[in-house]
């Protein structure tokens, strides 16, 4: 990263300079300067890890775990390299982690590997309300081929989880519970460290969506005591095609493999195969190296730049937004949580989110309108859709004070 924007002890952080390390940020879209509401979504790339896929691709690139040649080496410990590094962000064990796609692949090896050959009918799977589609289809699909049933623990009207009634859906038939760590609709921030207490004294095996967290605060997988954590790279500041599953080891090695193929194997002949031992079993054939090494940078430069100042920052944004919206008649935020990431959704009453947000780009400013991948979340709230603007570090104050210019704008045409 720009180590001249940390000033001093570290703490006091230049954000304009911060800004400056992500190229897309400076252009422009539809003859506005670009206002990137939408990190949620996929968050942008600061310049390290740009550079770090291209000299990857320029000067090393060669498969991985193969090849003895110099090249095949330096591919290999660059790959290796970043799983160290994700590891210690996250405080596990790099033997504990899988890299994968991200969060969709990762849930999905848990429910084909872990969950598909111990469920059976009788046997239940608890999510909660606010999951994205990631965390309840893969659920789905394991139902239907086990006969096993899936309950829903609900939430508040404020975008709370209603704990009490999380921890009475906690019965000797839940297996396992899959719930999100922040959602990336109301941007509540869950108490997981709890939860997966609460769960592992009933024996009840944890999976945590860490997508929408990671990204926002230091996460410390190890002390929030779950059994799986699956997290994706690119809203994180690294490529797309990237993300890891943490997993407890002997869950690891008690899982057959998900996919087959290369890499995933010690011993292969036409009477049977030897796989290879975790985290690689899950890693079958050529992974996105290029990818994953730019991940590492990501972690570098989040790391440089300090998750608690990320936070703070964040927290900043959040704060104006919020105050700025609530100014506004007919608005309504969705999603009240006091510890709350900055996500904001929200409707304007008698004017549709998808007209609003195709005004707004109009400015220049990009935010996501629609069901965000999470419809049972939104029938709960009874809309059809809503408006979301979610902010990342690299976002200005003034930046938020041009979208709301912009939204007053855009509902005054549509009024
Ligand atoms: C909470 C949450 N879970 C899961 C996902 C899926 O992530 P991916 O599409 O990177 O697999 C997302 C992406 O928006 C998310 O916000």
């Amino acid at each position: 990263m720009n180590r001249e924007a940390l000033s001093g002890a570290g703490t006091a952080i230049d954000w304009a300079r911060v800004r400056e390390d992500f190229p897309l940020l400076a252009r422009q879209v539809n003859g506005k300067p670009l206002i990137y509401l939408d990190s949620a979504n996929t968050g942008q790339k600061p310049a390290s890890v740009i550079q770090t896929v291209d000299d990857f691709y320029r000067q090393h690139n060669a498969n991985v775990s193969r090849a003895v040649h110099t090249l095949g080496t330096e591919a290999t410990d660059a790959y290796e390299g970043a799983r160290k590094r994700l590891a210690r962000f996250l405080n596990v064990r790099p033997d504990e982690l899988v890299l994968c796609s991200g969060t969709t692949f990762a849930i999905n090896l848990v429910a084909y590997s872990w969950a598909l050959p111990r469920l059976k009918a009788g046997d239940t799977l608890l999510v909660s309300r606010m999951e994205h589609h990631a965390n309840i289809v893969p659920w789905q699909l394991v139902a239907q081929r086990t006969g096993a049933t899936i309950k829903v623990a609900e939430i508040h009207a404020d975008g709370t989880l209603d704990l009490d009634a999380l921890h009475a859906a906690m019965t000797g038939d839940v297996k396992l519970l899959a719930i999100t760590q922040t959602s990336n609709v109301l941007g509540t921030v869950n108490p997981v460290r709890e939860i997966c207490r609460e769960a592992r004294k009933r024996g009840i095996v944890t999976v945590v969506d860490g997508s929408q967290a990671v990204p926002h605060r230091a996460v410390d997988v190890a002390a929030i005591g779950c059994d799986f954590y699956a997290l994706t790279g690119h809203k994180m500041c690294g490529p797309t095609g990237t993300g890891a599953l943490w997993a407890r080891k002997e869950h690891l090695q008690a899982m057959p493999p998900f996919i087959g193929g290369g890499e995933m194997i010690k011993e292969v002949s036409f009477d049977g195969t030897v796989f290879n031992d975790p985290p690689h079993r899950f890693e079958a054939g050529t992974p996105n190296i290029a990818g994953f090494v730019g991940l590492g940078a990501a972690v570098d430069y989040l790391d440089a730049l300090g998750m608690a100042n990320v936070e703070a920052r964040e927290a900043e944004l959040l704060a104006h937004a919020t105050e700025e919206l609530d100014r506004i008649d007919g608005l309504r935020i969705v999603g009240r949580a006091p510890d709350k990431a900055a996500v904001i959704s929200f409707l304007i009453e008698g004017v549709h989110a998808h007209d609003l947000a195709t005004l707004l780009d109009l400015e220049g400013v990009a935010v996501r309108s629609g069901q965000h991948c999470a419809h049972p979340l939104l029938q709960f709230y009874g809309v059809a859709a809503t408006l979301r603007a979610s902010f990342a570090f690299y976002n200005t104050h003034e930046e938020v004070d041009a979208f709301i210019a912009a939204l007053k704008k855009a509902r005054a045409l549509l009024a």
